[in-house]
Parts: C-alpha cells; sequence; structure tokens
C-alpha cells in the first residue's frame, strides 16, 4: 500500500475543514495556539514512518497521557485496580461531575479525568513518591516513543493549574468517597504535569507500537504489558477514548483511539502500526476535528479498520 500518498491525499481532503471547529479555551494558553496546522504521522512494526504536514511541531498531549497513566496502572496493580475504577463509557463530557456522584467516586472510566486522576493516585502509591510518579511516567513515554527530549511545557502547567477548578473538584469528591490515597493537591499537580508534556505525530505514533503488539515493542522487543492488559487498554480506547463522542469515533473511524485537547489523537492498528494526527481545533465534545476526519479517510481509504 503506498501509505505516503494516502496520507498527502488526506491532507489535500482535509484541507477546507481547517477553518472549522475551535481550539480549546478553558485552559487559556491553549487558546493561543494557531487552529491552521495538521500533521499525521504512521509508524510500522519495522520503525518506518511515514509523515505529513508539521510532523515535527510540538503540542500538548493532554488528555493522550491518559492512556500512558492507565498502562502503568494495570501493570503494577493488574486485577485489583477495577476497585477504583470502571471500563464503561460515560456518555457525558470529559470533565464531568454528576455522575461521578451518583456513582459514589468511582469513575466509570481511567479516559475522564476523573479516571485519569485516580489513575495518578493509584501510580503516586506504587511509587510511594508524587515527583517520582511523575519522571516514571514521563521516562515510560521517553521510552516508547524512543525519544529522550520530551518534557513539559511550563507556561501550560501554569495556566491549567490556574484553571483547574473542575478536575480539583473531582478529585475532592473521590477524596471524599474515599477513593483517593493521597493528598488532593499533590495527584492533581502530577496530572497537570503529564498533560502538559509536549510531543509531536512523529513521537505519538511510535508510542503506539506496544498497544497493536500485544504489549511487546516490536522494536525493542522489550514486553511493558502483558497480551490481556494491552487487550485491555485497545478495548477501552475504542469504547471511551473519546468521551461522550466515542461511539461516533468508533463508527466512522473503527480502530482504538485517544484523544486530548490539544487536538492530537493516536490510533492503534492492530498487528500493523500507529497512528498519530493532530490539528488544534475541537468538535463540540472536545475531539480534534480535523483529526477525527484524517482518520476516518485513513481507515475509509485502505479499509485498515479493526471491522
Ligand atoms: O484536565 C483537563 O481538562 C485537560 N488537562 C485534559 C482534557 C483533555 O485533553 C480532554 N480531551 N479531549
Amino acid at each position: 500500500m503506498n501509505y505516503q500518498k494516502i496520507l498527502e491525499d488526506i491532507a489535500e481532503e482535509i484541507k477546507p475543514h481547517l477553518k472549522d471547529g475551535h481550539v480549546a479555551d478553558y485552559i487559556p494558553a491553549l487558546a493561543k495556539v494557531d487552529p491552521e496546522q495538521f500533521a499525521m504521522s504512521l509508524t510500522l512494526f519495522d520503525g518506518t514512518q511515514y509523515h505529513v504536514g508539521d510532523t515535527e511541531t510540538l503540542f500538548s498531549i493532554q488528555s493522550i497521557s491518559k492512556v500512558f497513566t492507565f498502562t502503568l496502572a494495570l501493570k503494577f496493580y493488574n486485577n485489583s485496580i477495577y476497585k477504583r475504577i470502571g471500563v464503561e463509557p460515560s456518555g457525558n463530557p470529559f470533565n464531568s461531575l454528576v455522575q461521578l456522584e451518583y456513582e459514589n467516586g468511582k469513575p466509570r472510566n481511567p479516559f475522564i479525568n476523573a479516571g485519569a486522576i485516580n489513575m495518578t493516585d493509584a501510580l503516586v502509591k506504587h511509587y510511594k513518591n508524587a515527583e517520582l510518579t511523575y519522571k516514571e511516567v514521563l521516562n515510560f513515554i521517553k521510552e516508547i516513543a524512543d525519544d529522550n527530549s520530551i518534557s513539559l511545557n511550563d507556561v501550560i502547567l501554569k495556566s491549567e493549574k490556574e484553571h483547574g477548578y473542575r478536575n480539583i473538584a473531582l478529585a475532592n469528591l473521590m477524596k471524599s468517597f474515599n477513593n483517593l490515597d493521597n493528598d488532593v493537591s499533590e495527584v492533581v499537580d502530577i496530572y497537570f504535569k503529564h498533560c502538559s508534556l509536549e510531543m509531536n505525530t512523529k513521537m505519538l505514533s511510535r508510542t503506539m507500537l506496544y498497544l497493536a503488539n500485544h504489549g511487546e515493542d516490536p522494536i525493542s522487543k522489550k514486553t511493558h504489558i502483558s497480551q490481556r492488559q494491552a487487550k485491555r487498554i485497545n478495548s477501552v480506547m475504542l469504547t471511551c477514548g473519546h468521551y461522550d463522542a466515542s461511539g461516533d469515533f468508533a463508527f466512522n473511524v473503527g480502530l482504538p483511539g485517544k484523544s486530548g485537547v490539544g487536538g492530537g489523537i493516536v490510533a492503534v492498528v492492530p498487528k500493523l502500526m500507529g497512528i498519530s494526527v493532530w490539528a488544534p481545533a475541537l468538535n463540540e465534545q472536545g475531539n480534534s476535528l480535523v483529526g477525527t476526519m484524517a482518520l476516518e479517510l485513513f481507515t475509509t481509504k485502505t479499509g485498515l479498520s479493526i471491522f
């Protein structure tokens, strides 16, 4: 298959839509990003990469980090993690408080904000130290991206902290239901740091290889998680990776995927490749509008959905 040509065709087809949607503005630093940017990368199991657009440009990974914190929490806790977290789609916005209240502080899944804050708490419990948790998650991301340069953006971190009212509320609500072990501000702080990491589509498409290959990195040959755990993460990405638009994403794209409010999306083609796309303007549910469109075009043109 001529992947390069397919990517270039997609870049042409999405062009008229780069003006659609809106960049996230509830984190003011994200509102400053030029919305008319686009990048898409594929990484195959032998390390071959295909790119189109602004693939060197770093952007805020935001909720894509939730895939990595869930991976490590599942690795360390295995099935006991489900005492504190569910695996059902929420059908609600990613930062909603209502469901968490009537479901007694147990987040629906690890990909909504409450769920990711909870996974961060589990990791702080495991590592027994908040700063160490940040560093270990970053080290894991550097390893699977095969890139040591990854770091966080201080301006975005500060902006997240200053406007993190809902996340702090979610963490407090979980604490009130005894579903948060550590100090609220400590946990939320580390969650913000992971969201503020910056990467590009080249790096992010590389990070998905362990999920495409039953938990083992096909290039380094390192086993990060078991085959069963990889199946679970992919399943939750398919059913919950795009919040209240997860059904829509599964319907139109047909791949496990995870979005971030910085406009990035990662997706997995099992046994074949990792994909990442970036276009900062979002749809109403907070997922990249053009990014979703590009992935839909990709599975339509290649027939590479999981179905
Ligand atoms: O906590 C937040 O609201 C952001 N740091 C992350 C949310 C996000 O990326 C939602 N994704 N589409």
